[in-house]
């Protein structure tokens, strides 16, 4: 009987349970009425007078080691399921991944960064535009191709009602409310019907400025421009510019600057030129000024409008503008150091 007791308490001591069940399933087998520890009790009886002692120390001894064993396996147990339960592991180390803002956001911030450190504010106007802002106040002759449902998406005739293709509505719209000076600039989405490739999208991002006060002259146009590549660009950068048209524009120009990728000496990326061309800009149709409420004999202004997936092209040296809408993590990862 004692070698048989000596067992059973070196197999309770390794008992494990994986489950509240078999916890259960244990305790039946020692401690339920026809369980062993009850049988060992019946079997006492029959130890002889001076074994008593021993051997009943050594079934309360068994007893309380099955009641030990069962309060710590079930307390470890319930644990458990709670962790389960809530899902979490808090012991864990934390390592969620961080976003990273995307390349656009990044250069259309840069670029608001630039303009508003020599005064000028940001100002944003609806997507879904009439032909008036879009189109009329901004010099557009009825007949101009750019009115075109080859260019424009419409989504209304008669009135026209379309999605911006610039945010030049959005400066009419400031002018409109407002007083002079302005000095603004509007970032924003834009729409045009073109067909999509490593050069164009049907969708894309502007940043249109405006100036208008008195005594704006296109050397403030040429000056606010060359300042605003030394900052995106570096120092070194040279602009030039050459002649252009604009319906809402007299004169108008394009600019160009020095190539950032070989500084001007010739690559791929400027054709061999030198010179890459990054914006529109001029100084504001008179006729413009005066369909928006201003003074056109006492006031003038410049205006200029960049893609924003160009900029951020020539800086980042992307060759393909479908990569901007793509969302591909392994792209979007590479500009997460940029602020
Ligand atoms: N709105 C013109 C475009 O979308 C850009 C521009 C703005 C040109 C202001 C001149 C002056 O192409």
């Amino acid at each position: 009987m004692k070698n048989k007791i000596e067992k059973f308490i070196a197999e309770v001591q390794s008992f494990e349970a994986n489950s509240l069940e078999q916890l259960e399933a244990f305790r039946i087998k020692f401690l339920s009425k026809k369980g062993l520890v009850p049988l060992l009790f019946a079997d006492f009886k029959q130890v002889a007078a001076e074994d008593r002692k021993a051997m009943g120390q050594l079934i309360n001894s068994l007893k309380n080691a099955i009641q030990e064993k069962i309060v710590s396996l079930k307390q470890q147990l319930e644990n458990q399921s709670d962790s389960e339960v809530s899902g979490m592991d808090l012991s864990l180390p934390a390592n969620s991944a961080m976003g990273s803002r995307h390349p656009l956001s990044i250069v259309r911030n840069e670029i608001i960064d630039i303009f508003s450190r020599i005064g000028f504010n940001v100002s944003e106007g609806p997507e879904i535009e009439d032909d008036f802002h879009n189109f009329t106040a901004l010099n557009f002759p009825p007949d101009h191709p750019a009115r075109d449902m080859q260019d424009t998406f419409f989504i209304e005739k008669d009135p026209d009602i379309a999605l911006r293709t610039h945010t030049s509505s959005v400066q009419v719209r400031v002018m409109e409310n407002g007083e002079p000076p302005i000095r603004t600039i509007s970032p924003g989405r834009v729409f045009r019907n073109e067909a999509i490739s490593a050069r164009a999208h049907c969708i894309f991002h502007q940043v249109e400025g405006l100036y208008i006060d008195t005594d704006v002259s296109f050397s403030d146009l040429k000056h606010t421009l060359f300042y605003f590549a030394k900052e995106m660009f570096g120092e070194e950068t040279k602009t030039r510019f050459r002649p252009s048209y604009f319906p809402f524009t007299e004169p108008s120009a394009e600019m160009d600057i020095s190539c950032n990728i070989c500084g001007g000496k010739g690559c791929n990326i400027c054709k061999y030129t030198g010179w890459v061309e990054i914006l529109g800009c001029g100084m504001v149709d008179p006729n413009v000024l005066d369909t928006c409420n201003i003074d056109s004999k006492k006031y003038t202004g410049f205006a200029f409008g960049m893609g924003i997936e160009r900029i951020t092209m020539l800086k980042y040296q992307i060759n393909d503008l479908r990569l901007f809408f793509e969302n591909d993590l392994r792209f979007l990862k590479q500009f997460e150091a940029a602020e």
